[in-house]
């Protein structure tokens, strides 16, 4: 058979068995421990229901993948690999869990955390030196900010450091984390690569098979595992996912152009439009704009709220990347004080047609606006 070439084929294809008699699709294997003598021996170490999904995600990546039980599990991993006091170079805009969990790793002598605006590619590789491992998001969580993946690798390597990404918000399918530089991409499979917001999934994806056996060391003794379920519905999700975000990242860049022109709205934050900041560099290293935007109320925080509990179709509900849409007003977590406008919403946006999700947007709007 042809090498699958295209990221919408191998999305379909991977993960898939090959010799005569294989079940199409791969089966969901149960048994936690094994007889000995053959492949597998105990769940916690390695599971014939994990491995399609990983070979999916790696293949997407261009590299091998290592599962676990959600996103902030799979960063753990990569964290709880650093010696003790080791320097990392961390993005002040981020997705909030991530941060705090650097930040406690911080404030308990774990790890030597410098936070920077990781937007800014000069500040950043200029706080560089003597970090051992940079990691960023990109785009960023929820203000869409676009960081240079490739000139970061690049300038972290010169000095000898690692980088790792958070490509949540871009997926495999659209941004290819490794061939940009990153020794390590990290997704919350939670979301986009799941996509329909019914399994906690985390993803590290390497090049590097001492890194892919680190990880899977650290997965075993933590027992950051995910389930046999959880990982068929990851692969259940990755068969879509091209479809899937085709048609949520066109509704977006839709959406985006639409609330700019809207008398309530006061800015909205996508990688699409033209006067984004990182627009360029997303058009660059990205293959779409993705499905996430973020716009402010500029009556302020309690319109904001207003317009989130005035949707019908659109639920006010955390989380991203689903085939639903979701909105949440993020300046509403303390966490994501200073950096996050208080009037900012968050909206991940799904599968719906663009002019039902549009006129519940202008319906909340103007409820808003009426209150
Ligand atoms: C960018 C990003 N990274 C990591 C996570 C954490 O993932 P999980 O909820 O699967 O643990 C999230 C969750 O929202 C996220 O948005």
């Amino acid at each position: 058979m042809p090498k699958p070439a295209r990221p919408e084929t191998v999305c379909v294809e991977a993960g898939r068995g090959r010799s005569v008699g294989d079940p199409v699709n791969p089966e969901v294997h149960l048994a936690t421990t094994y007889r000995q003598g053959g492949t597998y021996e105990y769940m916690r170490k390695a599971s014939p229901s994990i491995e399609p999904f990983e070979r999916a995600v790696g293949a997407l990546e261009g590299g091998h993948a290592v599962a676990f039980s959600s996103g902030m599990a799979a960063a753990a991993a990569v964290f709880d690999g650093l010696a003790v006091g080791a320097r990392v170079l961390a993005p002040t805009v981020a997705y909030l869990g991530v941060r705090e969990l650097l930040a406690t790793r911080h404030e308990r002598g774990l790890l030597d955390v410098l936070f920077v605006d990781q937007t800014d590619t000069r500040a950043t590789i200029a706080a560089m030196d003597g970090a051992e491992l940079v990691w960023t998001e990109t785009p960023n969580n929820p203000l869409l900010g676009i960081t240079d993946l490739a000139a970061l690798a690049a300038a972290a390597h010169e000095r000898g450091a690692r980088i790792a990404v958070d490509a949540t918000l871009a997926s495999p399918l659209l941004q290819r984390s490794l061939d940009l530089g990153a020794d390590l991409a990290m997704h919350s499979a939670t979301k986009s690569l799941a996509g329909h917001a019914d399994v906690l999934l985390g993803v590290v994806a390497t090049r590097e098979e001492a890194d892919r056996e680190a990880l899977v060391g650290q997965r075993t003794m933590t027992g950051a595992v995910p389930g046999p379920f959880e990982s068929f519905l990851g692969l259940r999700g990755i068969r879509t996912l091209s479809v899937r975000m085709e048609r949520c990242q066109a509704n977006a860049a839709e959406l985006a152009a639409r609330l700019s022109n809207h008398a309530a709205v006061s800015r909205v934050r996508y990688p699409g439009l033209a006067d984004h900041p990182g627009h360029e560099l997303a058009a660059r290293q990205m293959s779409g704009f993705g499905s996430m935007l973020s716009f402010e109320i500029g009556a302020g925080a309690e319109a904001a709220d207003a317009v989130c509990r005035g949707a019908r179709l659109i639920a006010n509900a955390t989380s991203l990347g689903g085939v639903e849409t979701l909105m949440e007003r993020r300046g509403r977590y303390v966490e994501e004080q200073p950096h996050v406008p208080a009037n900012l919403i968050r909206l991940s946006v799904g599968c719906e047609h663009v002019e039902d999700l549009w006129s519940d947007l202008e319906g909340a709007l103007a409820a808003a606006r009426d209150r």
